[in-house]
Parts: C-alpha cells; sequence; structure tokens
C-alpha cells in the first residue's frame, strides 16, 4: 500500500452541493417520525460523519440519498436527479455513482475477494456475469489495482469468508471503488472491528475519498473518531439536525451534546445520556494530521 496519506484536509470543499435535503421528513407506517424536517446542503468533496443515538435516523437518512426510502414530506436531491420522485431510470443512474458500504460487509463469502470486487463493476455492464474469467480484461485488471489500493492483492483469491473483518471492508471499500461512484456512504463501517483495523478501514476510506475527490457520509458512534476523521459533523437526535459543526473546530464534548436527551415533559435532561456504544478510543494517528 502507498505510505504517504493525504490528509483530510486535501479534499475540496466546493460550493456546488452535490446532495440536498430540503425539509425532509420521514414517518414510517407504523407511525415512527425517523426524520423530522431535515435541511442539509452537502458540497462535493465534502467528508461528513453523522452521529447520533441509536434510533435518531442515520442510516434512515443515508436510505434515502439511493433511493431506498421515499421523504413523506420534502425534497432529495443528488447529483441533480430529485431522487425523492425520481423515476426508476433516473435511479438506477443516480446509484451507479453512490458506493455503500456497512458493518456487515455484504460480501458473499464463498466467492473469492477478487469476484467480491468485480461484482462493484456490474451496473457498468450488461447482462449477468458468472466468475472472474466472464469479466472483460480491462475490468479484471481494474479489479486487481484496487486489491492493490487496499493491501490485498495478495488474498485476491482467497475466499472471502477466511479474512478477517477488516479485511473483509477494505474487500468491500474495494468493490464499491469499482462502481468508479462519486459518493460514498459508509453506514458504521467499523462497527464490528477492533481499534486497530477500525483505524485502517477509515484511514483507506479518507485516502480513496482524497484520490478520487469523493464526497463521503460515514456514520460512527465513536465520536472521537467521528472528528479525527470527518471536515462536518452533523448530529440527528429524534430525527431533527440537532448540531452541524465544521469538525476541525468542534470539540468533543459539543459533540456529545448530541448524546443528551432531554425529557420533553419534565424538561430537564434525564439519565439516559449515553450509550456503551459510543467509544472513547483516541482517532487513529494518521487521521489527527490536519
Ligand atoms: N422500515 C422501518 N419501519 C419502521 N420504522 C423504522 C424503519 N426503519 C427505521 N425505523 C425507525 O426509524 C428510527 C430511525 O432508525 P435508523 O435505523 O435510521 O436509526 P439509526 O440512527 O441508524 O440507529 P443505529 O445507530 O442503531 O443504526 C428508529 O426508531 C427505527 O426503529
Ligand atoms: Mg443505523
Amino acid at each position: 500500500m502507498q505510505v504517504s496519506l493525504p490528509t483530510r484536509n486535501a479534499v475540496a470543499n466546493g460550493a456546488d452541493p452535490l446532495i440536498s435535503l430540503v425539509g425532509v421528513s420521514k414517518r414510517f407506517p407504523n407511525g415512527t417520525l425517523a426524520l423530522d424536517n431535515v435541511d442539509l446542503n452537502i458540497p462535493r468533496g465534502q467528508l461528513l460523519s453523522l452521529i447520533g443515538l441509536s434510533g435518531s435516523g442515520k442510516s434512515t437518512l443515508m436510505r434515502h440519498l439511493n433511493g431506498l426510502h421515499r421523504p413523506t414530506a420534502g425534497k432529495v436531491t443528488v447529483m441533480g436527479v430529485e431522487v425523492s420522485s425520481a423515476s426508476n431510470r433516473q435511479l438506477r443512474g443516480v446509484r451507479r455513482n453512490i458506493g455503500f458500504v456497512f458493518q456487515q460487509f455484504g460480501l458473499v463469502g464463498r466467492a473469492t475477494c477478487l469476484e467480491n470486487v468485480l461484482t462493484g463493476a456490474l451496473g457498468r455492464l450488461s447482462g449477468p456475469r458468472y466468475g472472474v474469467w466472464s469479466y472483460p480484461k480491462k475490468l479484471r485488471s481494474e479489479a486487481f489495482d484496487h486489491l492493490e489500493r487496499v493491501g490485498l492483492v495478495n488474498q485476491a483469491y482467497q475466499r472471502a469468508d477466511t479474512l478477517s473483518g477488516g479485511q473483509m471492508q477494505r474487500v468491500a471499500i474495494a468493490r464499491s471503488l469499482m462502481q468508479q461512484p462519486q459518493i460514498m456512504l459508509a453506514d458504521e463501517p467499523v462497527a464490528s472491528l477492533d481499534p486497530e483495523s477500525s483505524a485502517q478501514v477509515l484511514d483507506l476510506l479518507l485516502r480513496v475519498a482524497v484520490e478520487e475527490q469523493m464526497t463521503v457520509i460515514v456514520t460512527l458512534h465513536q465520536v472521537e473518531l467521528a472528528l479525527g476523521w470527518a471536515t462536518r459533523i452533523v448530529g440527528l437526535r429524534d430525527g431533527r439536525v440537532v448540531l452541524d459543526r465544521d469538525a476541525t473546530t468542534l470539540k468533543q464534548e459539543d459533540a456529545m451534546e448530541v448524546y443528551q436527551r432531554v425529557d420533553k415533559n419534565l424538561a430537564q435532561p434525564s439519565n439516559i445520556a449515553q450509550p456503551s456504544n459510543i467509544a472513547t478510543e483516541p482517532a487513529p494517528l494518521a487521521l489527527r494530521e490536519k
């Protein structure tokens, strides 16, 4: 793997809003109000971390960006397409530009790393593919390049279910890169990983985001990691944006405010301030470069 790590500030924060949410609310059929009047503009190249208690609406917000959920009210626009009212064809176009990595990795365990990475190119091809040799040579070589980038070229022919969690997530990132996405959504990408693997995966995400000038949205339960990684922190509470700040100047105690619950009847903080899964690990060293 290449040694020098670009810093997070190397990503340009353009004024062009690649993603915009205007007055977005989502009420599920069971009555849950998961998003409540969310306004958010995300420019190209931004590294944004979404934080908030379990159930605050982070995954729901992400699922609105690739059209997996449609809002009950408001408008979601991604790369100029109004996702909230897009046709299936338009949606496919948007989804081709969005890579997605998540906690469970989503790899085919019985397939090799190379095959898993190649499946990331399916949206660029017509028709199904069976096995490595059914992909064009150019794509096979691209897949090798991405495996090299994530430091797993020696594992190309290893079954994915024999990898460590950190390695699996790196394969999942390589697979997303095959899509040549402009946007990467990472929903708790390090939630199942130990601190060292978490740092490696976040370092890698940062590196590819800078190299590819991608816009990345990551949900993280560890505030320290979010502060060390992102350029912007958005905090959700009960589906509302309660914090929206530049990560480089935000103090940890201010970020922790997102987790304070206020009992609306008593109008004072209740005792359920912090979930046990808000870890207090230091941010990986490489991420602290500014
Ligand atoms: N398909 C659904 N049907 C009904 N309610 C849902 C659905 N999806 C999510 N919810 C509810 O919406 C709220 C927000 O859920 P969401 O998964 O977005 O939270 P989250 O912030 O991602 O939480 P976590 O940190 O645990 O992943 C929760 O109350 C959840 O139960
Ligand atoms: Mg979630």
